[in-house]
């Protein structure tokens, strides 16, 4: 008894007590011990907190010791002294999940954050506030971001949520990449520098603060890069180690552009060469990518799916190969822990862009030998051993003589999602559809909130509390009036937004555009009318502005010039509209009036008849079925134009099916993995819909009935709509001999296997084929009777398990594909 109390309390001890974290120049030091840190990101609030747990396990399987995330400002203070924690704004929630995982935090707390996340995390009232100028040394400015920055740390300081009370957080930030933008702030942009280190110094809570992108970071602030590949890094003090903090393991999505991707070999190569190197600490950014629910995407045009082709896929499945590769890559890092932070380097410069790095410590001695050539294997002796590394790849010898791991030799299966339909209903047919239509009589008439003589910047006028505002203005002709002419035009400067415009009641166009164009100039033909016109623009953002120097001061709206333009022959009238009176209208009426909201649907003013296709600025609603088993939710919008979505009340983001994808441009597969990534190299999902399916966390949805109500603003069908659950389809393997290959469909069993092959099979994942040899025994066969039935196997890959094969002196693969 006493024995078992003394256990306990020393395990309490032992969980509560302080960690000491310090660095030298090698490694960060956690209780006395260099350490290699494996990180990845995880922002709380693109997933549920029903979602963090099995998030963070995923994220501590797969082989991560360190979980990161941003705080989100304006998700936090959304009114100025206001403050929301809860639900996915639960910073602490999460932090303490993670720490229940047993794995270490690192938070960057910005509160500048930039993340494709709506006005880079800043309140859209900092904007509004008198004399402030953001990032810069301004008293506003300063005094609203100490006191949000001190209200976090009071917050995890109280929850004992610091490694030096005992918690997990070992690392903190301020700022975020300042330095790539910090140029046009002058003098002034240095003294804010050194102000938000001292700050950040002064808070004194124990542990290594980090500035990213900043290579005149103060000490003792840690400077960090981020990037694809940061090997090339080194740290602006001999006593900081060598730290990235964001490995783009993908990249965002806009509307109108593709899908990224980026392979598993490549981000495994980055990530090798950053540790051959002498790094300590890599995070991945994402981790889990998510959604950006709501009103937070940033801007303008960041898609609602915020997957970033990271290892676990925005609705929390895990993405293979990515997801496995990389977890194997972290079991042959740690096992090389000791030698790769207390060991002696050597590189050895093997030539034509070859190079050996050996960590050695008594006794032992581990050794990545690299190729950077982009197509040329290379094969050499080392240690009087032949290798060969194949082009733009790692190989990890933990014993300094055994290959254990190559970066381009993928030994995990890949999959293939599948979208299962809803076997809780029969869908679409089932759905039925009750629709109303928005009022927007009145903002057509020119009934408005308030007025002013000239254009003012939307987000002024709105605080951002909507997408919408109408700007709205009326212009008297009498007969010789100097523009009038039979061909006229209204022109408007538009920022970059969505905008709707209507005259005297009538829709004469909508324009938005193409992602990247900021300012944008569009022409509507009009016919004016002698006496009073009603002009009605209703401008829509799409997110603000998240990056750039000043980003906060870009216009948003119709700043101007709006102008009439009357044409007579060669002549061109302008008749400047933008000292006019403008009166302003903010959201939407249905908006205001909850029609969004789960509750019955016991008004009578949703008509059921004659649902309309096609029409602007409509709302509709459906009650649903949530389909069954514990997969992820997502729901098919093809049909529909763009608009918001709702489930039971939560809004699941912007909607923009109709936007599809640029035509041009996409990658044959597969994507070659070698030479450098950026954005554009291997890309998907050309002339489709950016986005077609969206997340409904399953903690968003009820037994019984659900609602589904769409906020549709350009027309479209919602006939079509579906929900379907997201997991593995099909699950293929293409693996070398001498590794054990698991296969897994997750949650479902595996069905059937499709192809199998041992020796040297050809093709990829879905058009396998056999090679020119093969194993005697029937291969295909094997792996049904160990596989079929179950929800995951373990293939040893040998001639053990196939049979021999009369390939002769090669290495040999398994190649399959299995269906769930
Ligand atoms: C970085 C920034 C991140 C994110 C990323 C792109 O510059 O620090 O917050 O925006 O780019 O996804």
């Amino acid at each position: 008894m006493f024995f078992s109390l003394l256990c306990f309390l020393s395990l309490f001890a032992l969980l509560t007590s302080a960690v000491n974290v310090s660095h030298d120049g090698r490694a960060f030091i956690i209780d006395g011990q260099r350490r290699i840190l494996i990180s990845g990101s995880i922002h709380y609030p693109r997933s549920t907190p029903e979602m963090w747990p099995d998030l963070i396990q995923k994220a501590k399987e797969g082989g991560l010791n360190t979980i990161e995330t941003y705080v989100f400002w304006n998700a936090h203070e959304p009114v100025r002294r206001q403050y929301d924690f809860s639900e996915n704004n639960d910073l602490i929630r999460f932090l303490k999940t993670v720490d229940q995982a047993g794995l270490y935090a690192i938070l960057r707390i910005g509160p500048y954050v930039c993340a494709e996340w709506n006005y880079g995390g800043f309140p859209v009232w900092l904007h509004n506030l008198p004399g402030i100028e953001m990032r810069t040394a301004n008293k506003v400015f300063m005094n609203e971001m100490q006191n949000f920055t001190t209200l976090i740390v009071n917050k995890i300081t109280e929850e004992k949520l610091l490694a030096s009370q005992g918690g997990p957080i070992i690392i903190a930030q301020i700022e975020n990449e300042f330095g790539n933008v910090m140029d046009p702030y002058g003098d002034a942009g240095k003294v804010y520098l050194d102000w938000c280190a001292a700050m950040a110094e002064s808070y004194d809570i124990g542990i290594p603060w980090i500035m990213c992108q900043q290579s005149d970071a103060p000490q003792p602030m840690i400077n960090t890069c981020n990037g694809y590949y940061c090997d090339q890094f080194t740290p602006n003090n001999p006593n900081s180690p060598k730290v990235w903090t964001e490995n783009w393991v993908g990249w965002f999505k806009s509307w109108g552009g593709q899908d990224p991707h980026r392979t598993a070999e490549d981000v495994a190569y980055g990530v090798a060469r950053f540790y051959q190197t002498g790094g300590t600490l890599q995070n991945y950014y994402m981790y889990h990518g998510g959604t950006n629910f709501g009103r937070t995407a940033g801007g303008p045009y960041i898609t609602t799916s915020y997957d970033y082709d990271a290892p676990l896929d925005e609705f929390g499945n895990i993405a293979q190969p990515k997801w496995g590769h990389l977890k194997k890559l972290h079991e042959v890092l740690k096992s090389i822990e000791k030698n790769l932070v207390y060991g002696n380097v050597t590189e050895i410069d093997l030539g034509n862009y070859v190079k050996a790095t050996v960590y050695a410590t008594n006794g032992s001695s581990s050794v990545f030998l690299s190729n950077s050539n982009i197509t040329a294997d290379a094969t050499f002796t080392f240690n009087g051993k032949q290798y060969t590394v194949p082009a733009w790849s790692v190989s990890i010898l933990p014993d300094g003589e055994t290959e254990e791991y190559n970066t381009a030799k993928i030994n995990v299966q890949t999959s293939v999602n599948e979208h299962w339909p809803n076997e809780a209903e029969k869908q679409p047919e089932s759905l039925k559809w009750f629709w109303r239509p928005e009022n927007i009589h009145a903002a057509l008439k020119g009934k408005s909130h308030s007025s002013a003589k000239k254009l003012i910047d939307q987000k002024e006028v709105t605080n951002d509390v909507s997408d919408y505002l109408w700007y709205i203005s009326s212009l008297h002709l009498d007969k010789d009036d100097p523009v009038w002419s039979n061909d006229m035009s209204l022109r408007v400067n538009t920022s970059g937004e969505v905008i709707h415009a209507y005259l005297n009641g009538h829709h004469i166009g909508t324009h938005w555009n193409a992602y990247g164009i900021l300012n944008d100039k569009v022409e509507f033909k009009i016919k004016l009318k002698r006496g009073n016109n009603v002009i009605s623009l209703l401008s829509v953002t799409t997110g603000l502005q998240n990056y750039g120097s000043f980003f906060d001061t870009w216009h948003t709206g119709l700043v101007g010039p709006i102008q009439v333009i009357g044409r007579k022959g060669d002549e061109t009238i302008i008749k400047d509209l933008s000292s006019h009176k403008w009166h302003y209208r903010i959201g939407l009426d249905g908006w205001d009036k909850k029609f969004f909201s789960g509750e019955s649907f016991s008004n009578t003013k949703w008509a059921s008849d004659q649902l309309p296709s096609n029409k602007s600025f409509t709302w509709y609603k459906t009650t649903f079925k949530a389909p069954l088993g514990n997969d992820p939710v997502v729901v098919d919008l093809e049909g529909l134009g763009k608009g918001f979505a709702w489930v039971n009340g939560h809004n699941i983001g912007r909607y923009w099916p109709a936007y599809l994808a640029a035509e041009d441009g996409c990658s044959t597969d597969p994507c070659d993995y070698r030479g450098e990534y950026s954005a554009t190299k291997c890309i998907y999902n050309c002339g489709k819909p950016t986005q077609k399916w969206y997340h409904v966390p399953r903690s968003f949805l009820r037994d019984g009935d659900n609602t589904l109500v769409l906020l549709e603003e350009m027309g479209g069908n919602p006939s079509y709509v579906n929900f379907r659950t997201v997991s593995v389809g099909t699950a293929c393997g293409n693996a070398y001999e001498s590794h054990t290959l698991e296969l897994s469909c997750q949650s479902r069993p595996i069905s059937a296997i499709k192809f199998a092959s041992f020796g040297n099979p050809q093709g990829t994942c879905g058009s396998f084929y056999k090679g020119t040899c093969e194993s005697n025994n029937d291969s295909l066969a094997i792996i049904e009777k160990m596989c079929v039935g179950k929800e995951t196997c373990s293939i040893d890959i040998s001639e053990k398990t196939f049979g021999s094969t009369n390939c002769g002196n090669i290495t040999k693969r398994l190649a399959v594909e299995a269906v769930c």
